[in-house]
Order: structure tokens, then C-alpha cells, then sequence
């Protein structure tokens, strides 16, 4: 199956080339851009593409329309500058990881009709193909009930591994389908590639903060991790991991690679590298968990670690469950060299994965047209946590910082120090609205007053009435 590479409209070219010129700082905030004609002009295109263009940057809060002067440019980065330079100290020593047990309740809360979750990083179901899946759920049942009945055992569906590899040399892999495993969902990938790795009482490198699910994982193997500080854009202190590395005997470096889960991080083409060239030093494998990877607001996906391996010691982790479902709970693991042993752990942990949503998910794949789905979710997102971050300015005490992903879907929220996000986490609850307090994303009590917040959900109906209610909670 050839990767189709989404074909972009003349006026979403435009507006990509004009995110360039304005994240590379060549036109700064509050600065004009040129007026329609002129970009008409310049672009060789009609004034109609220009004014699409400037509406979908302004979706994006890139830009703002000032009346009778034109457009200006919103976008900067200063809030994640301000969001580094406060982040709280970490030891850099191993430490065990306990107090997860919220974050099953969060997950639970989210089958509840009557609350608006901004806790679970979950779309709402809106975001779905739902349609496209029901479909394809009554032909695979209809055309393939005998393949139904039977195990699909390890590796998985061969299609479906064929497609997912497809998928990966799309972003740079040199990988084939005898290097992918389905999964139930990348949470298993992740738990299956640290056990490939790493055994009880070994000492893994983590972000910090970090996304819970990592937390728990590293609790149930029993591991002992280093929370590492993470900058909102570049990642993992390269710094910090390097002294860790130096002082411990590591076992894994584990990262969500791009737009990182809770702080939007994503390190460029050369911190990556160097990441990985100072793990090979030390020969530490990276578990890579790249689930929010295709929702990058500019449309170009990011090159994961993984594209870059030349060893096979990256285990790269991920699932569609941010696009297409997560209910399907099909995800896949590419473990590099490891790819016997992590079959071997599939198979022990339960046989396999289900044989009806891996061949929905692969003729979703093939005929589900997924990559104009991910354009159209990934404007949502855009433009929600633009939306967010402007009604939090305005409505949040003074000191509040958020920060600033360019990709996925969650935001994190720094509050002036005197708050308490477990207390706000119980007061939100009381009027209907759930968060993600900020200890479920380290082992200790250093995010007490930081929280995560889902931008997956519709604007007018739960995110901006939610927003303007935690402000009332919180003053
Ligand atoms: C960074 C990250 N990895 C993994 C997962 C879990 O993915 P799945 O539902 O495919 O197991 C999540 C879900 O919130 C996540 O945010």
C-alpha cells in the first residue's frame, strides 16, 4: 500500500508558508503582515485563497484581524520562555513511583454524561470518524466473519503490520512489517518495550512532568525512575541526561516524542540526534512513545527518533487512539532489535490482539480516507487551544502561564505558587468539570500548582463555558 502523501488546497500552502515566516520570527508579534493584494501578488494566487489563508492562521491564533488595518501577528512564544524558567527542581535521583490511583478515576469520569472533561486526554467523540468506522465495522463483519473467529497472534494482523510500516517509512523509518507488533492501544507498547529493556528495581530516565500512563507503567514493572526536566519546546535536558547517565546504570530513556503529553514539547531534528547519539554513547535504548505525532498544526509531521535509529535500539510506541479511536485499542510497537523478545511478551501477557479491530482498523487504513480526517482534527485543536489560551489570559489570575504546543491537544497551566490543583481538581468536580491536577505527572508534589486541561472537546458548548467557570472557581 503507497503512503498518499494529503494534498494540501492552494490556500492551506499559503497559510502554512505565512506559519513559517511567522514561528521563524521573520514577521514578530504584533507586527503587520502584508496586506491581501500583496500576498495575492507575491503567492501568484486570487485575493479569495489570501482571505482563506488568513482565516484559517487566524483560527489558528496566528494572526488577528484589526479593523481597517489589516492583520497583525498574535502568535509568540514568551508563555513557554516564562513556563522554563519557573519549572520546579528535580534530584535526579531514582525514586519509586506511588499516589496514581486518581488517575483511574479521571479515566473512569469519562464515561459520565453530566461532566465536561478536561480531565482524560481524550477527544470527545465528535472528533471521531465515527461514521467511516461504522461502516467499515458492518463490512469487515459481513466479508470477513471466518477470519473474525480466530486468533490473530503475534505480530498481528500481516496487512495491518504491512500498513502500519508503510505508514512509518512515510515518516522516515527503514522498517518493514517483520518489524512491527499490534498492540492493545501504546499503552501495552509501552509496558511491553520497558520490559524488554528493563527489569524490577532497574533505573529508567522519564520526563518530567510526564504523562501519567509512564508513570504507572514504571510503578507496575516495579522500576525506579529519574524525572528529568523538560523544556516546553525542546524536550528533555540533554544536560541532565547525560550527568544521569554518568551517575546511574540507566536502563531506558523514555520520551513522548512530539508534542509531548502534558507539555506540547517538541525537539527539533538536532536535539533528537543528539539525544540519540548521547543514549548510544551510554548504550541506553529509548522507548519512544509518538502518539500525538500526526497532530501537528502546520501539517508537517515531525520526524520521530526512531527515523534516525541506526542501531535498533529505539523501541518506537503508538496507536490511533488520539485520532481515530481509542476504543479500538489497536496500537503497535516497532522494538528494533527487539522484536523476538517484545512477540515472546505480547504472547505471554494475553495471546493476542483483537482480530475484528485490527482489521477494522486496517481497512480504515486503506480506505477510510484517515489522512484527510487528521487535516480536519488537527484545525479543531489548532484553533481550540488558541481559543484557550486567550480566554485563560483573560480570565485567570495574574501570574497564570500556559504553554504553547504546535501539535495535539492538551495544555498545561502554571498558576501563581499559592494554589493547590488537587484542591481545584475537587472544587472543578463539585460544579461538573474534571482536570488533570499536576501531581499525577511527577512522583512528587513539585506541579502542586500546574494543571493539564483536554482541548479536544467543542468550543461553544464545554470549552470556553468551562474555562470561564474554572476562572470564577480559581478568583
Ligand atoms: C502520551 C500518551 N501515550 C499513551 C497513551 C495511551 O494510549 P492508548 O490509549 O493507545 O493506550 C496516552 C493517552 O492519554 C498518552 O497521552
Amino acid at each position: 500500500m503507497a503512503i498518499t502523501t494529503p494534498q494540501l488546497h492552494r490556500y492551506e500552502e499559503v497559510a502554512e508558508q505565512l506559519m513559517k515566516l511567522i514561528q521563524s520570527g521573520h514577521y514578530k508579534a504584533n507586527e503587520k503582515i502584508p496586506g491581501t493584494r500583496l500576498l495575492a501578488e507575491h503567492y501568484n494566487v486570487s485575493v479569495n485563497t489570501i482571505l482563506q489563508a488568513q482565516k484559517l492562521l487566524e483560527n489558528q491564533g496566528l494572526i488577528e484581524a484589526v479593523p481597517r488595518s489589516g492583520f497583525f501577528v498574535k502568535w509568540r512564544s514568551t508563555p513557554a520562555q516564562e513556563l522554563v524558567k519557573s519549572q520546579p527542581k528535580t534530584s535526579l535521583k531514582p525514586t519509586l513511583i506511588q499516589r496514581q490511583r486518581l488517575a483511574l478515576d479521571l479515566i473512569q469520569s469519562t464515561g459520565s454524561k453530566k461532566l465536561i472533561q478536561l480531565g482524560a486526554a481524550l477527544p470527545h467523540e465528535s472528533y471521531f470518524p465515527a461514521q467511516a468506522l461504522h461502516r467499515i465495522a458492518a463490512k469487515v463483519a459481513r466479508t470477513q466473519a471466518n477470519g473474525l473467529l480466530r486468533y490473530e497472534v503475534p505480530p498481528g494482523l500481516p496487512s495491518l503490520c504491512q500498513a502500519l510500516a508503510h505508514r512509518m517509512t512515510g515518516y522516515g523509518c527503514d522498517v518493514d512489517a517483520s518489524d512491527v507488533l499490534i498492540t492493545n492501544g501504546c499503552h501495552e507498547s509501552l509496558s511491553i518495550a520497558l520490559k524488554c529493556v528493563a527489569d524490577p528495581g532497574d533505573v529508567v530516565l522519564l520526563e518530567s512532568p510526564t504523562y501519567y500512563g509512564l508513570l504507572q507503567a514504571v510503578d507496575t514493572l516495579g522500576l525506579r525512575a529519574i524525572e528529568i526536566p523538560c523544556h516546553p519546546e525542546s524536550g528533555i535536558d540533554l544536560k541532565k541526561v547525560n550527568d544521569a547517565c554518568q551517575k546511574w546504570d540507566v536502563k531506558a530513556c523514555i520520551v513522548v516524542s512530539n508534542f509531548s503529553n502534558p507539555l506540547g514539547s517538541c525537539p527539533s531534528t538536532d536535539e533528537k540526534q543528539h539525544l540519540l547519539s548521547l543514549l548510544q554513547k551510554h548504550n541506553v535504548p529509548l522507548v519512544e512513545d509518538d502518539i500525538y505525532g500526526d497532530l501537528a498544526f502546520d501539517g508537517h509531521r515531525p520526524s520521530p527518533y526512531k527515523s534516525f535509529d541506526t542501531t535498533g535500539e529505539v523501541l518506537y510506541c503508538n496507536s490511533f487512539s488520539k485520532s481515530v479511536s481509542p476504543g479500538l485499542r489497536v496500537g503497535w510497537l516497532s522494538p528494533g532489535r527487539y522484536i523476538e523478545k517484545a512477540s515472546y511478551l505480547k504472547f505471554t501477557q494475553n495471546i493476542a490482539s483483537s482480530s475484528l479491530n485490527q482489521m477494522m482498523l486496517d481497512e480504515y487504513l486503506r480506505n477510510g480516507n484517515m489522512d484527510k480526517h487528521i487535516r480536519k482534527i488537527r484545525r479543531h485543536y489548532a484553533a481550540n487551544i488558541s481559543q484557550c489560551i486567550d480566554l485563560i489570559k483573560s480570565n485567570f489570575p495574574d501570574g497564570t502561564r500556559t504553554s504553547q504546543p504546535r501539535g495535539g491537544f492538551v495544555l498545561w497551566i502554571q498558576l501563581p505558587e499559592k494554589f493547590d490543583t488537587t484542591v481545584l481538581y475537587k472544587n472543578a468536580l463539585e460544579h461538573k468539570i474534571s482536570i488533570a491536577p499536576g501531581f499525577l505527572f511527577s512522583s512528587d508534589q513539585r506541579f502542586k500548582n500546574y494543571f493539564r486541561i483536554n482541548c479536544a472537546l467543542p468550543w461553544e458548548t464545554m470549552l470556553e463555558p468551562a474555562i470561564r467557570l474554572l476562572g470564577k472557581i480559581l478568583s
